[in-house]
């Protein structure tokens, strides 16, 4: 997932944000995802520590893809060739590093859960597409006309599989360079992506789409990494030994989509920490937007910690 830029947090209910009615908690958009998968032969993976043990490893786990480095490296084979997990994240420092957005953006946090589907030399960008395509439209209802994909400016395969597979028109496939080129860290697995995006609606910002538009109108929910590269030390790009996917979706970013809430702050976990920081600071949320700042940044540390 990318960063966005610095800009206030809207206090704006969402418009219609799915074309069913009922919405999801997050115990069940997390069983929703992962049940998707496994009905399409993904083996169930835990989450793994966030604290990663191969060496060629971030500090902290900041992807659902670190646990799979051995088998991204051809070190291991894979228990299966698909998996699927809801990982525990943390993105501070190193390249990854959301800490200084947190607050100030409605989706942004240093501690999430990072919903995955993982191909290990199996299924490629053709099925990714499709897959994530079914589960925002059909699963979850969303309405296909606020999404929006992005690709590698390279990568006429992947938009060709956005128009031609699943009717995405071609005014809402954007391109971009490095935003679309996913890598874990300064070294290691990385490769051309294709970002899903949720249109919150004009009252939240600028239209254009995510390569234009306002950065807080466009929410990134998902990254389809076609992983098929290894960012060496001298900083050149080697093929790894297979084509994967890894994705990514922010449990706690599609969570106020499906809700019908502007911000991840204003879901239950983040908001009942909010109400425990108004409590203890003596301030009340919603008044002062500095106050607001502050309280969305201490609900989001104290869950990190
Ligand atoms: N590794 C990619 C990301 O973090 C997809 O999961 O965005």
């Amino acid at each position: 997932m990318a960063p966005h830029a610095r800009v206030g947090v809207a206090q704006v209910r969402l418009s219609s944000p799915m074309s069913n009615s009922q919405p999801f908690d997050t115990d069940e958009l997390r069983s929703s995802f992962l049940d998707f998968f496994v009905a399409r032969d993904h083996r169930l993976v835990s989450s793994s520590s966030l604290v990663p043990e191969h060496p060629a490893a971030p500090l902290f786990t900041n992807a659902g893809m670190v646990q799979f480095l051995p088998v991204f490296f051809g070190e291991e084979p894979p228990a299966s060739p698909r998996a699927t997990s809801s990982q525990k994240c943390l993105r501070v420092r190193g390249k990854h590093d959301d800490i200084e957005i947190v607050g100030r953006s409605s989706s942004h946090l240093t501690f999430f859960e990072m919903l995955g589907n993982f191909s290990f030399g199996d299924y490629f960008k053709a099925e990714a597409i499709q897959y994530a395509w079914e589960f925002l439209t059909g699963t979850l209802g969303l309405d296909g006309e606020r999404l929006w994909a992005t690709v590698h400016t390279s990568d006429d395969e992947a938009a060709g599989f956005w128009q031609e597979l699943v009717g995405l028109p071609g005014e809402r496939i954007q391109r971009m360079g490095e935003d679309n080129f996913w890598e874990m860290g300064a070294t290691g697995p990385c490769g051309p992506s294709s970002e899903i995006f949720y249109d919150k609606g004009p009252e939240h910002g600028e239209g254009g789409g995510p390569a234009a538009g306002g950065e807080e109108r466009y929410v990134e929910i998902w990254n389809l990494v076609f992983m098929q590269n290894n960012r060496l030390e001298n900083g050149g790009l080697a093929e790894l030994p297979k084509r994967n996917i890894d994705t990514g979706a922010g449990l706690e970013r599609i969570l106020p989509i499906v809700q019908g809430k502007a911000s991840v702050f204003d879901t239950d976990v983040l908001r009942r920490l909010i109400g425990s920081a108004e409590e203890l600071a003596g301030c009340v949320y919603g008044r002062a937007e500095e106050d607001d700042v502050s309280l969305r940044i201490v609900a989001d540390h104290a869950r990190a910690v």
